[in-house]
Order: structure tokens, then C-alpha cells, then sequence
């Protein structure tokens, strides 16, 4: 069935565990997010970029997860992930999606309070959840010093302030992972990550979590992380399965052949994911 984020993330923050927000843009991959979260009787968040709305179109990505979704047996959310354009985070809303992200986390601090606080008024207003982010979660392309990243990481006190003056369901925050294929080892400031869900309580969610080691997630997951975004992950299964099978088989064309196999790659990672996450089950 289709929900909204925060009934799937009030849960997760009281009974001690992480909601896996999972990016789909096409058919295939948000069938192996499903498929995976049924068959782990999971609760799943599946997202979509921007860049994933400009590549399906909005009416078509929102037809696919909505109608997978509201016939799945276990509870999934439909979210925009990083809305950077007020725009795009209308037309979700006119679209039934059940959670949206406000991404100003590149605006000072007073005018991500002010664009987040509008988005939460007029979504709430239509029962959907939002999600915003303070401090900067970069790419592990960006090349960063080391104060750099000290400086990007989220303030405890400025995001207090944020969360009770937007009134945000739940709040992406900086911690030490980036997006996209890491070089080396993230290192993760988890007692950062203790003293904002001491101070704040709220559902708190990690971004860039593709290539962080499990131990590191466990702990997060122990600490307060209640959702957890995975894109670079799922696409590198598909990407690693897709050459492989074009590699050993020259003849096959029938792309139901050539995506299905990768869906179930897809798959494995998700449902090894969920394991982590410990949302196992609690569908
Ligand atoms: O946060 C980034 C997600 O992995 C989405 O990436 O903008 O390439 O769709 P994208
Ligand atoms: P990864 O690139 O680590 O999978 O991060 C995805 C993400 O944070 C989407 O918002
Ligand atoms: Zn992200």
C-alpha cells in the first residue's frame, strides 16, 4: 500500500531502526524495489531525483511506483529526493506523492528556514511529509579539505533550530558521507550524529550511505538514522550485471532477457540492505 514517509518513519524511530529510501527512473528498478521489500515483508521509501523526473517524466515515473506501490503488500512512500526547485516539489504534490524533499541546504541558514517552512505549510497542508536537509552532504568527486568538511558537516544547535522553526518531519544531515562511488573509507562523526538525535529526537536521515561499510551503518542505524538513501549501489549491480551478461551471451536481444537478469541484481543488494537497515520484518 502507498503511505506517507513519516507513518513509515515514526515507526522506525520508535521501535529502533532504518527505512531504506531507495532512487528508481525506470520500471525495472522500482519492480526490484518492490519485489524486494515483499519478499523481506519490509517497509520501503522509493525516491526519485530530479535528474530521474526530467529522464521518465513526472506523469510516467509517478503511474509506475504509484500503481506498483499501492498494490504491494507491504507499506512503501513515494518521494522527491533533493527537490532543489519549488516547482518540482508542486508538481510531485500534484501528483500524489505521499513525501517530499525541500533541498535549500545550499541557502544560508534563515533562508533554508524560510523556503522549507512554506513547503511544510502547503504540504502538510495535503497530508504529504516532508524531508529537508542543513550542512552540505557533497559528492565524493568534490575535492575537500579537511576543514572543508568540518565545515560542511551540520551544527547541532543551528539544526535544532531549523527543525523547530520548519517543522520538518524528518532531517537529512551531514555527517561525513558523500554521494556517488567512494575513493577511500568515509569516516562517519557518529558523535555528531548522537548529539542532534539527543537534542532533536525527530527521524533523522543519511544520505550518500552507497560503499559505507556495514559496521558503520549498523551503528548509525543504533544511533538514530531512520532512513537511509541507496542510488549508486543498486546502479553499479545493475551496470556490473548488465556487462557481464552482454559479455557472455553475444546473441540475446530480447531486452526482457537482458533487464530481467539485472533487476534481480538489483535485488539482492536491496534485500541485503533491508537486512542492515533491520526494517527486515517489520512490515
Ligand atoms: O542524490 C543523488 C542521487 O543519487 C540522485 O542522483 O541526480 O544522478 O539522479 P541523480
Ligand atoms: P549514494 O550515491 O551513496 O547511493 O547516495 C544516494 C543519495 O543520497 C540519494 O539522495
Ligand atoms: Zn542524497
Amino acid at each position: 500500500m502507498l503511505v506517507t514517509g513519516i507513518e513509515l518513519l515514526k515507526k522506525a524511530n520508535e521501535e529502533g531502526y532504518a527505512v531504506g529510501a531507495f532512487n528508481t527512473s525506470n520500471l525495472e528498478i522500482t519492480q526490484a524495489i518492490v519485489e524486494a521489500a515483499e519478499e523481506m515483508r519490509s517497509p520501503a521509501i522509493i525516491q526519485v531525483s530530479e535528474g530521474g523526473l526530467k529522464y521518465a517524466g513526472i506523469e510516467t515515473i509517478s503511474a509506475i511506483v504509484r500503481t506498483l506501490a499501492t498494490k504491494a503488500s507491504v507499506p512503501i512512500a513515494l518521494h522527491l529526493d533533493h527537490g532543489t526547485d519549488f516547482n518540482n516539489v508542486m508538481k510531485c504534490l500534484r501528483n500524489g506523492w505521499t513525501s517530499v524533499m525541500m533541498d535549500a541546504s545550499k541557502l544560508p541558514l534563515e533562508k533554508n528556514i524560510e523556503v522549507t517552512k512554506n513547503v511544510v505549510t502547503i504540504a502538510h497542508g495535503m497530508g504529504v511529509s516532508v524531508e529537508a536537509e542543513i550542512g552540505k552532504i557533497g559528492g565524493t568527486e568534490d575535492n575537500v579539505t579537511v576543514d572543508e568538511r568540518e565545515a560542511s558537516m551540520t551544527d547541532p544547535d543551528e539544526a535544532f533550530k531549523f527543525a523547530k522553526e520548519t517543522g520538518v518531519d524528518y532531517l537529512a544531515i551531514s555527517i561525513g558521507t558523500a554521494h556517488g562511488p567512494y575513493k577511500g573509507e568515509p569516516k562517519l562523526d557518529f558523535d555528531r550524529l548522537v548529539k542532534i538525535k539527543e537534542m532533536l529526537k525527530m527521524p533523522i536521515v543519511l544520505h550518500g550511505a552507497s560503499g559505507v561499510p556495514e559496521a558503520d551503518i549498523r551503528k548509525a542505524v543504533s544511533l538514530g538514522v531512520n532512513k537511509i538513501n541507496i542510488d549508486t549501489d543498486i546502479r553499479q549491480a545493475f551496470a556490473a550485471r548488465l556487462r557481464e551478461l552482454l559479455k557472455n551471451d553475444e546473441e540475446v536481444y530480447d531486452p526482457r532477457k537482458i533487464l530481467g537478469p539485472c533487476k534481480e541484481a538489483m535485488k539482492e543488494v536491496i534485500k541485503n540492505k533491508m537486512r542492515m537497515f533491520g526494517s527486515e520484518g517489520r512490515a
